[in-house]
């Protein structure tokens, strides 16, 4: 069955069926509703219902706050109509940027380094992610996560992890050259430091979800912000480590900020250091008294966010940004 949906305050109507999502229903009518991951797991896409009912499918937890779910806010990717129906939602900024690729460099076995140069000037805050068109495929886009804060010289900077048959992926690591010219769109997301406290700062960053966490940590560095700060960084294998030196360096040099690296695998026998992320994690608590940043998987995040409620550390302190598939 088909029901009438109003956006406001823009007065957009599209129709959407009962098994489609607000914006996957408005984006196949070349309707851009503001989205980011399209599953559920980033928030990007939150409007409010003002009228009609709608089934919210699950997605990840915390997104949504009780006064916002008590005040109708919806995840609408997640959200599918039951009766027509008028929604406050952001349409996606319509603005584009080029960017040229300066270099790929390699970080680990399968993650890259990708610089840009933006033709104007790209604003941002640390933490949050672009959207960039993957070269030769129409309509496709995918999110990755500035890994500096905004550069007077305007460069971008993403640590880029390959996944198996990815279409950004197979382009970045095996066709991209200096000088391909690349579209990026408005930058988005909710990941980034939050200066209204004086609170510690637990950073947890599994695989390249180190990128927008390097960021913040950068910036609170430029700040010269002072306060404790304790990184959890997570890979596999220690081959899969990459920017320890750095973040060693930054160690030696600020006696605020420790770093402690986890392996998962258990293949490396002669690593000395700490095993498995989450668990290293909470030996090192409690952490109710903290502010914490969150990157990685959708899994990890769903069981770091479920670690830090129960060591008492409120919602409000936890933010995070997850690295799902595109969908
Ligand atoms: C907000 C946000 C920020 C992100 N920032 C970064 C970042 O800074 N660095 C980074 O490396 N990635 C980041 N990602 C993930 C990134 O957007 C892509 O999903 C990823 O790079 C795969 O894109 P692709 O085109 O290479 O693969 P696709 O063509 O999208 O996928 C190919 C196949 O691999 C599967 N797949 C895709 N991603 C994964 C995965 N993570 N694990 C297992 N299977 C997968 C797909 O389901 C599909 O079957 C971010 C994602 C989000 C939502
Ligand atoms: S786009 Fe809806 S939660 Fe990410």
């Amino acid at each position: 069955m088909k029901h009438e949906i109003v956006l406001e305050p823009s007065g957009i109507r599209f129709h959407a069926r009962d098994d489609q999502s607000i914006v996957a229903a408005a984006s196949g009518q070349g309707i851009a509703i503001r989205h980011g991951c399209g599953n559920g797991s980033c928030g990007d896409c939150k409007g409010v219902v003002l009228e009609g009912e709608g089934e919210q499918l699950p997605f990840m937890p915390l997104l949504l706050t009780p006064e916002e779910r008590a005040a109708r806010m919806a995840i609408l990717c997640r959200l599918q109509p039951r009766t027509p129906m008028r929604i406050q939602a952001r349409v996606q900024e319509r603005e584009t940027w080029q960017a040229t690729v300066l270099g790929v460099g390699s970080l680990a076995g399968n993650v890259r380094e990708l610089r840009l140069q933006t033709s104007r000037p790209y604003r941002y805050q640390a933490g949050q992610y672009a959207r960039i068109a993957v070269p030769g495929q129409d309509g496709e886009w995918r999110s990755y996560s500035m890994a500096r804060p905004p550069a007077e010289d305007g460069t971008l900077v993403f640590h880029i992890r390959a996944v198996p048959e990815g279409r950004f992926g197979t382009w970045l690591f095996h066709q991209a050259r200096p000088g391909d010219v690349l579209t990026l769109g408005a930058a988005q997301g909710e990941f980034f430091l939050r200066r209204d406290t004086e609170k510690p700062i637990l950073c947890v960053a599994a695989g390249t979800g180190l990128a927008p966490i390097e960021a913040i940590l950068q910036e609170t560095l430029d700040m010269g912000w002072r306060r404790p700060i304790h990184l959890f960084y997570g890979a596999r294998r220690r081959k899969d480590f990459y920017h320890l030196s750095l973040l060693e360096e930054w160690t030696r040099q600020y006696g605020h900020l420790q770093v402690t690296p986890t392996l998962s695998d258990m293949e490396d026998h002669d690593w000395g250091g700490a095993r498995r992320l989450l668990p290293t994690v909470a030996a090192h608590g409690p952490w109710k008294e903290h502010q914490a940043y969150l990157c990685g998987s959708p899994a990890m995040i769903e069981a770091a966010v479920d670690l830090l409620l129960s060591h008492g550390l409120p919602h409000e302190q936890i933010h995070f940004d997850a690295f799902s598939p595109n969908s």
